[in-house]
């Protein structure tokens, strides 16, 4: 970056290369013009008083260029709207001539492929959203979406900038706008490295994946103060709104990073998956690792107890090239698991039932969480594969209540309006409504493949013979109930709790011997690669929100 340039610097050493050099006869004069550009160029760039850099260093932060470099390939970053200044006259504003207005854009490369990237710099008026700042990252926007680029927003800032009134919000208001209709056509990446209050929140909301670190990343509509005002409530800003309460509780942030490089390199690592923009396909990485190599993990699970639970962690990281997998949403409903594997080379997306956490039931969160990517998925040509342990929905009056009707019901819609291949695999447990949410073969799947451990029935065993026989249950003596419902689940499971009923009807495609899934699942989809649709309604659909 040219700020390790000092102009002036620059200038006297031509200078004393005049006068200390009389063999050159004639010296290489800078025009004035060019003088005062780089001034002003060198201004814009290192503006930032060593008291302002000192409270940003002590808050344990990076300077908005430092982040940049971090990011972006050497050499690589061109930055645009170093001149811009607000317009602003009140408050002295425009006197302070704060060049850029308190965000850096521009464009560059991550490991060689084209990124639009903007970093709010709390140094210049605590990075506070003006007009000409708001109309900066507008431009960016519009840019990425014409370039076909992803677009990342480092956010660090005190949110809408007070001495611009209304200005500010409908700021705001632009960017909320190219957030949603870049939306499915270029990936959108926030990574919040500093305060993001009020209405700010929700740019990062609206895209693709929310980044934060510990520590000085804060989230909230309304602050500590407001809460205290409000509800008489006292809490830090931290527990209100850091890394780990929008990463486990609100699900609002998808990663979380122990200090900022930390962070940039997940940001790295996640691109590295994902394709440029909706035309592209995602890049396909060569890999040694064999396309048949044997899992014998699998047959473990024809082994244990059906109630017994595991992660299925072990499992994608069996089925994936180099047991790599970059797990999205990690700390959020861990009854489910989603993020990005590569099979034979090819990105696949995995979205899995999670045994080791509520059984893998399907809850209110589960369901946001996965609909949420596997539509991210979908626009983004990633196939994806499902891994089914599921027994069903999570009872009680609080996810009745908190909808999970409306909440399941985006499931169902993001697995059926999905064109891009879809392959599931139904490892244990395939229950009821649930069976049917994670990507059955009538709901839109391509391959409905299904392990010899597979039980998939309208209910467990238990549930099934205390419907069915209650009556004859409830007739025999007490001593002999528990004795006659285990026979009677004993002869439900033989008929419905296996594949083979299923596999009968066609509901299921093929039961796998179980070593042999990885090799199945990376043929499946190549068979799938360039998978024709029929037409879907052009106009969007309605999805339950
Ligand atoms: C103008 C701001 C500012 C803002 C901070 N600054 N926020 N200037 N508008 N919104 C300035 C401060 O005046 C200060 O300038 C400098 O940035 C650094 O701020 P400090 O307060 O010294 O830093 P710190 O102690 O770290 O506190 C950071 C902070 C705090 C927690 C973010 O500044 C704060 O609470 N700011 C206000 C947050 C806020 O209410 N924003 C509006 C939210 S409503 P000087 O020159 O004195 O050093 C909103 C609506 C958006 O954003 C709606 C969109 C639809």
């Amino acid at each position: 970056m040219s700020e390790l340039i000092d102009p002036k610097e620059d200038n006297k050493e031509n200078l004393k290369e005049k006068a200390d050099s009389k063999k050159i006869k004639k010296v290489r004069e800078i025009p004035q013009k060019l003088i005062k550009f780089r001034e002003l160029k060198y201004q814009a760039e290192n503006s930032a008083p060593p008291e302002r850099i000192k409270a940003q260093k002590d808050k344990g932060k990076l300077t908005a260029r430092e982040r940049i470099q971090y990011l972006v390939d050497e050499g690589s970053w061109h930055e645009i709207g170093a001149f811009v200044e607000s317009r602003c006259t009140d408050f002295g504003i425009k006197d302070k001539h704060i060049k850029g207005d308190g965000v850096i854009t521009g464009f560059g490369r991550i490991n060689g492929k084209k990124v639009a990237v903007f970093s709010q710099d709390f140094m210049q008026l605590g990075g506070s959203l003006g007009l000409a700042h708001a109309r900066k990252i507008a431009h960016l926007q519009d840019l990425a979406i014409k370039a076909g680029c992803p677009i990342i927003g480092i956010l660090d800032s005190g949110g809408a900038r007070i001495q611009e009134g209304v200005d500010s919000l409908d700021g705001y208001g632009e960017i909320f706008y190219r957030n949603t209709i870049s939306s499915g056509i270029i990936p959108q990446i926030s990574v919040i490295v500093g305060p993001c209050a009020g209405g700010a929140v929700y740019s990062p909301a609206l895209t693709d994946f929310v980044f934060m670190v510990k520590g000085i990343s804060n989230m909230f509509v309304t602050g500590p103060a407001v809460v205290k005002t409000a509800t008489g409530e006292s809490i830090d800003a931290e527990t209100l709104g850091g890394a780990k309460a929008h990463a486990s509780k609100s699900g609002v942030c998808h990663f979380v990073a122990n200090s900022e490089p930390d962070c940039y390199r997940q940001v790295k690592e996640l691109l590295s998956f994902l394709p440029s923009n909706s035309t592209e396909k995602a890049p396909v990485v060569a890999t040694s690792d064999p396309i048949d190599r044997k899992i014998a993990l699998l047959e473990r699970l024809c082994h244990i107890d059906p109630k017994k639970p595991y992660r299925v962690h072990h499992i994608i990281w069996w089925l994936a090239d180099d047991h790599k997998f970059l797990e999205v949403h990690q700390d959020f409903a861990k009854n489910i698991v989603v993020g990005f594997i590569r099979m034979g080379g090819e990105v696949i997306g995995v979205v899995a039932n999670n045994p080791a956490h509520m059984a893998g039931a399907l809850d209110i969160d589960s369901s946001d969480k996965a609909a949420r990517f596997i539509r991210f998925l979908n626009n983004f040509n990633i196939p994806i594969l499902s891994l089914v342990d599921v027994p069903g929905y999570w009872p009680g009056t609080a996810q009745e209540h908190g909808g999970i009707i409306r909440h399941g019901a985006k499931l169902l819609y993001a697995y059926s309006e999905a064109t891009v291949p879809k392959v599931s695999l139904i490892l244990r447990k395939a229950y009821g409504g649930a069976y049917i949410a994670m990507n059955s073969k009538y709901m839109g799947s391509d391959f409905n493949f299904a392990l010899p451990s597979a039980e998939i029935a309208v209910m467990g065993p238990m549930g099934a013979v205390e419907i069915l026989y209650s009556k004859q249950i409830k007739e025999a003596p007490v001593e002999e109930q528990a004795a006659i419902k285990s026979k009677l689940a004993a002869e439900y499971s033989e008929k419905f709790a296996s594949p083979y009923q299923t596999a009968s009807t066609g509901s299921i495609d093929e039961i796998i011997e179980p070593s042999d899934v990885r090799q199945k699942l990376i043929e499946a989809f190549r068979f799938l690669k360039d998978k024709k649709n029929h037409p879907h309604n052009d106009k969007k659909g309605n999805i339950p929100l």
